[in-house]
């Protein structure tokens, strides 16, 4: 037994005021504006137009919190944050956080009327229409929404795209790719592989900008439908990742039947999320994602291995495998 502990409850309690903070620093494009050049607070208040009663403890936080550095009074960004907040570098993942902070942030203030009703929280909550139709209305939060999963996919898609055999396999099919960060790292670190973007119409020009941008073009193409109505492009390995956690069970036990319709025998099925430890005791950013599909969905959950490799094997797998990729990601295999 542990000793009881207050420091624990206090910094998860008041956590919000960090993540605001951060998330406020992404929206005014401070790690953007450092990456340029560093700065005084004069200067940095005058751009970022601060009031002077905010600049300072606001810039000395982010110092506190590593995500900034202070010499002889000038502001830097540390390494991490040069890398991944700055816009104009490839790297950039701050997309999750830009939607973090326009839509996440305040609909979790209502998390408790979720919990107690069940309901979505969302722009969905007052209209009726789903996460993707209030998403897809708006071509400026769809491209940022697009974008938002390329930042959160981009390392589980590297770790997928070198840890899989796919030497073994010579297409492949990404089931609901967005952007196409998933196929495009299969296909750039596995010349032989040939790939197939699926996803809603609207996303069709967003990813062929992508694929364009990384030289695939000839390669990887974008199939347009949606998985409701129209089965999945045939491909030795098919692969769904940040898919089946939208949705609830019947239709979870679709999407599966469909990848196995759509693979040949000895094909692969490849399903990633933050899959939840099968004792629900450890993985948070599971178990949380999964409350977040509860704001987001009118249905959505997230699962452990063992859920998934139990739905996988009800549709026909004869052998599945759980296996870690990066942080809080996992992938299931199964296969035909
Ligand atoms: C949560 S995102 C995951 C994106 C990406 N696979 C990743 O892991 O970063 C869900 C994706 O499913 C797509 N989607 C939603 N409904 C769909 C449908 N009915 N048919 C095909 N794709 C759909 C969305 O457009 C979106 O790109």
């Amino acid at each position: 037994m542990s000793e009881p502990r207050m420091d624990h409850i206090m910094q998860v309690g008041l956590g919000f005021w960090s993540s605001k903070v951060l998330l406020s620093a992404v929206e005014m494009e401070l790690f953007t504006e450092l990456a340029k050049h560093p700065e005084t607070l004069t200067e940095l208040s005058a751009r970022l137009r601060l009031h002077p009663r905010s600049a300072h403890d606001f810039l000395d936080a982010l110092v506190s919190l590593n995500f900034l550095e202070r010499r002889d009074g000038t502001y830097y960004n540390t390494p991490s944050t040069d890398l991944f907040l700055d816009k104009r570098k490839p790297s950039y993942i701050g997309g999750m956080l830009e939607m973090a902070n326009n839509r996440l942030y305040p609909f979790w203030g209502n998390l408790t009327v979720a919990l107690r009703t069940g309901e979505p929280q969302n722009e969905g909550s007052q209209g009726g229409v789903g996460l993707f139709d209030a998403l897809y209305a708006d071509p400026e939060r769809l491209r940022g929404f697009l974008k938002a999963m390329t930042g959160i996919s981009h390392g589980a898609n590297m770790a997928i795209a070198r840890k899989f055999p796919w030497a073994d396999y010579k297409s492949a099919v990404d089931v609901g790719t967005a952007q196409g960060d998933l196929i495009t790292q299969v296909a750039l670190a596995n010349p032989h592989i040939a790939g197939i973007g699926f996803d809603l119409p609207e996303v069709g020009p967003i990813f062929e900008d992508y694929i364009t941008e990384n030289g695939l073009s000839g390669r990887v193409q974008f199939r347009p439908g949606s998985f409701f109505d129209s089965p999945i492009s045939q491909a030795d390995v098919i692969m769904m990742g940040h898919i089946l956690h939208d949705w609830n069970l019947e239709e979870k036990k679709m999407l599966i039947r469909k990848a196995y319709e759509a693979l040949p025998s000895g094909g692969a099925f490849i399903v990633y999320e933050g899959i939840i430890d099968d004792d629900r005791s450890k993985n948070s950013f599971g178990l949380l994602m999964s409350l977040n599909m509860l704001i987001e969905t009118p249905g959505g959950f997230d699962y452990t291995g063992a859920d998934c490799v139990g739905w996988m094997k009800e549709a026909g797998f004869h052998s599945t495998r759980v296996e870690h990729l990066v942080g809080p990601d996992s992938m299931v295999i199964g296969i035909k």
